[in-house]
């Protein structure tokens, strides 16, 4: 069935119009104009087990979990609660196109990706970092390169300061191709790991690698198991694909090994300010 907005969301935030934006694993998100403005609507929900995928119920609180984050950060204009099957969330439209998207020419026909984007993007996460957050799931589509200004998004996953424990559940990783080797080992040892700020200048190394050149940092099948992908990633079978163009020394530190030597986001802003 394809998903719709619970009658009662419809009526008590006024929606006068709404498109489906994605409809995946445990979330749904759409773009909703109300009464007061145009905004994101997430809605978030158990994802059922199948041969493929083991079941995970914390896809339901995220959107709580995300609004809680949003409120210590002091971010205007977002709302929150829950529906039948798990909570969801309000929060103001930001205009794309997203990382991913802005540098396909990179990817395309060769085009130099473009340092004052990727500085744009470091800020966004160097102003997260500075209020005391790691964020937990840097990849290129959640960094949305507005007219006015960039924005990271989706801090559902995000850790710095206490959120209500009815919404809290425990960081299992991120999407691994932007996951940081530390992440990864603690992963397959516990089940869980911690977000770090040092694992995040990781992510964005990452992120700025793919969306410019579409390759991966690790070495593994696209089709390899989570687990088998993890291990690649802690094993340090790394790929010999370099960021082309200026940035290219400091994607590479970036992406060191060990936590400790990569550059911190402050370090990382200022050196690309450089290259500006
Ligand atoms: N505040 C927002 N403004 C504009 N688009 C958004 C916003 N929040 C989410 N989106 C869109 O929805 C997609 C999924 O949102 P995201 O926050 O990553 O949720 P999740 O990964 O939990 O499904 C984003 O990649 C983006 O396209
Ligand atoms: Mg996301």
């Amino acid at each position: 069935m394809p998903p719709s907005i619970p009658h009662d969301l419809l009526t008590s935030l006024s929606i006068e119009s709404h498109h489906l934006v994605l409809d995946r694993r445990g979330s749904t998100v759409w773009d909703i104009v109300t009464g007061s403005g145009r905004y994101a609507l997430k809605l978030g929900y158990p994802v059922a087990a199948t041969p493929e995928w083991p079941g995970q119920h914390w896809t339901a609180f995220a959107p709580g979990r995300e609004a809680a984050v949003l409120a210590h950060l002091d971010t205007q204009h977002v709302a929150s609660g829950y529906w039948e099957k798990g909570t969801w969330n309000i929060q103001p439209w930001h205009e794309g196109p997203d990382l991913q998207h802005l540098w396909t020419h990179s990817r395309t026909d060769g085009t130099p990706p473009d340092v004052q984007t990727a500085m744009e993007c470091a800020g966004a996460l160097a102003d997260l970092h500075k209020a005391g957050w790691a964020h937990g799931d840097v990849q290129p589509a959640h960094f949305l390169i507005g007219p006015d200004r960039t924005h990271l998004i989706d801090l559902a996953l995000a850790h710095g300061k206490p959120v209500p424990e009815a919404v809290d559940f425990p960081f299992k990783g991120c999407l691994v191709h932007y996951e940081a080797p530390e992440i990864s080992a603690a992963v397959l040892d516990e089940g869980h790991a911690a977000p770090s700020q040092a694992a995040d200048v990781y992510g964005l190394g990452a992120t700025l690698l793919m969306a410019a050149t579409g390759k991966r940092a690790v070495i593994y099948p696209d089709d390899a198991p989570r687990p088998a992908q993890r291990a690649a990633i802690v094993a340090g079978n790394r790929r010999a694909v370099t960021m082309p163009g200026p940035m290219g020394p400091l994607v590479v530190e970036m992406l060191r090994y060990a936590p400790q030597d990569r550059p911190t986001i402050t370090e990382a802003v200022s050196q690309l300010a450089e290259l500006t």
